[in-house]
């Protein structure tokens, strides 16, 4: 296996695998730096595509496509992780360093196994059971009570592939029959009291740069607005941006890791899950940070060094879903421009759906109340 981690400086090619937003918005800090972007993705139109130099449209299967496509990049990464780890080998065995590593993918793109790592490394994480069938899910629930909600082990997301299990009353036949999945995690339910998250960037050299925490709040299990500051005092800051840390460096990650914590009534804050890349909690670092998570990103998968992650100002991000859009028009989007510090990015995917993402709004104020008023306001303005 390949480990070379030599920096990587433009005009180099950076290949990214997946071509989501989050590919799309690497493929600008990518190229605003001055280096190549190729994409891959199994969709023709992937949104990323339309800013990459170059995309290849196939499966993450496509042992031959991906060998095609390493040897046109220098480096590589990747914007999401519902990929093989298999495809990263295949990269690895033709020469070219992928970071995150297929490891850390593999860790991070499976519940139990993210679970069983966080608690591998006494980091604090919800209490859990890994339930392969009815009977497990029986004796699980008994011991760990409700509330509680079952997840399943892969492909998760906007919390997709969950169950919550109410009172210990509840039907488990039926719950786990709605999970529909051979493996599930049965997580105690958690009374937060505040949503937050931690990204940090970590380079080969084991440098960190952490950006200031990001409380985030969510309408039907979809990131709906992120603030930052978040509203937590000094001490809660430290201890989700030191656990965030611990991770990164427990993990051994090589680019950004996205760490989604709970905070509890008592200050005390548990990892939920982490993302080994940038993430929709740091969207607005574009325009609010000094190094946007995006750029942080290509800094650190190529090797360069990291740049500063603070804030120049409370920002508040809106996420724009499909939901926003008329039957066959599009929303007027005059009514975010007109505020001046509103800034509109659309990912420009197409068809508009449910739920989702199709853009979003970050606005930067003095300070965080002015900030979120004025989300607030062009979120009821775009819903009038
Ligand atoms: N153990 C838990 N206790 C309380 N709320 C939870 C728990 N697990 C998840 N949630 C809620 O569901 C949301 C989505 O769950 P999460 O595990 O982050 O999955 P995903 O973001 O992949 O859909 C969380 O942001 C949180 O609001
Ligand atoms: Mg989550």
């Amino acid at each position: 296996m390949n480990t070379h981690q030599a920096p990587v400086l433009p005009p180099a090619t950076l290949g990214i695998l997946g071509a989501g937003q989050l590919g799309r918005m690497s493929a600008m800090a990518a190229r605003a730096l001055g280096f190549r972007v190729r994409t891959f993705d199994p969709s023709e139109t992937a949104c990323a595509a339309g800013i990459a130099d170059h995309h290849t449209a196939a499966g993450y299967d496509d042992a031959e496509a991906l060998r095609r496509f390493a040897s046109a990049c220098d480096r590589v990464t990747l914007e999401f992780e519902n990929i093989p780890p298999a495809a990263l080998e295949t990269i690895l065995a033709a020469g070219v360093t992928v970071n995150p590593s297929p490891r850390v993918l593999s860790v991070c793109q499976n519940r139990r196994r993210e679970k069983e790592f966080l608690g591998s490394q006494g980091i604090p994480c919800a209490p859990f059971r890994v339930v392969d069938s009815p009977a497990a899910l029986k004796a699980a629930v008994a011991e760990l009570g409700a509330p509680a909600v079952l997840k399943t082990a892969d492909f998760g997301y906007d919390g997709k592939g969950q169950v919550k299990i109410p009172s210990r009353d509840t039907d488990l036949d039926a719950v786990w029959e709605r999970l529909a999945a051979p493996v599930g995690v049965l997580e105690a339910w958690i009374p937060f009291t505040l949503e937050i998250s931690v990204i940090v960037a970590r380079s080969a050299t084991g440098e960190t740069a952490v950006y200031p925490a990001c409380e985030n709040i969510h309408a039907n299990h979809i990131l709906h607005l992120t603030i930052t500051p978040a509203r937590v005092s000094a001490e809660v800051e430290a201890r989700a941006r030191a656990l965030a840390v611990r991770v990164a460096e427990a993990l051994d990650v090589v680019g950004l890791l996205a760490v989604e914590l709970f905070v509890l009534a008592d200050g005390s804050v548990l990892v939920n899950e982490m993302a080994p890349r940038p993430h929709n909690s740091g969207h607005h670092t574009i325009n609010a940070a000094v190094t946007s998570q995006f750029e942080q990103h290509v800094r650190a998968v190529c090797g360069l060094p990291l740049g500063d992650t603070r804030f120049m100002k409370p920002a508040v991000m809106l996420n724009l879903l499909g939901d926003l859009w008329p039957a066959g028009g599009i929303p007027d989007w005059t009514r975010v421009l007109r505020d001046p510090a509103a800034k509109l990015h659309l990912y420009d995917k197409g068809r508009p759906a449910p739920g989702r993402k199709m853009g979003h709004i970050t606005v930067v104020a003095d300070t965080v109340e002015d900030a979120l008023a004025r989300a607030r306001a062009i979120d009821a303005a775009l819903r009038a």
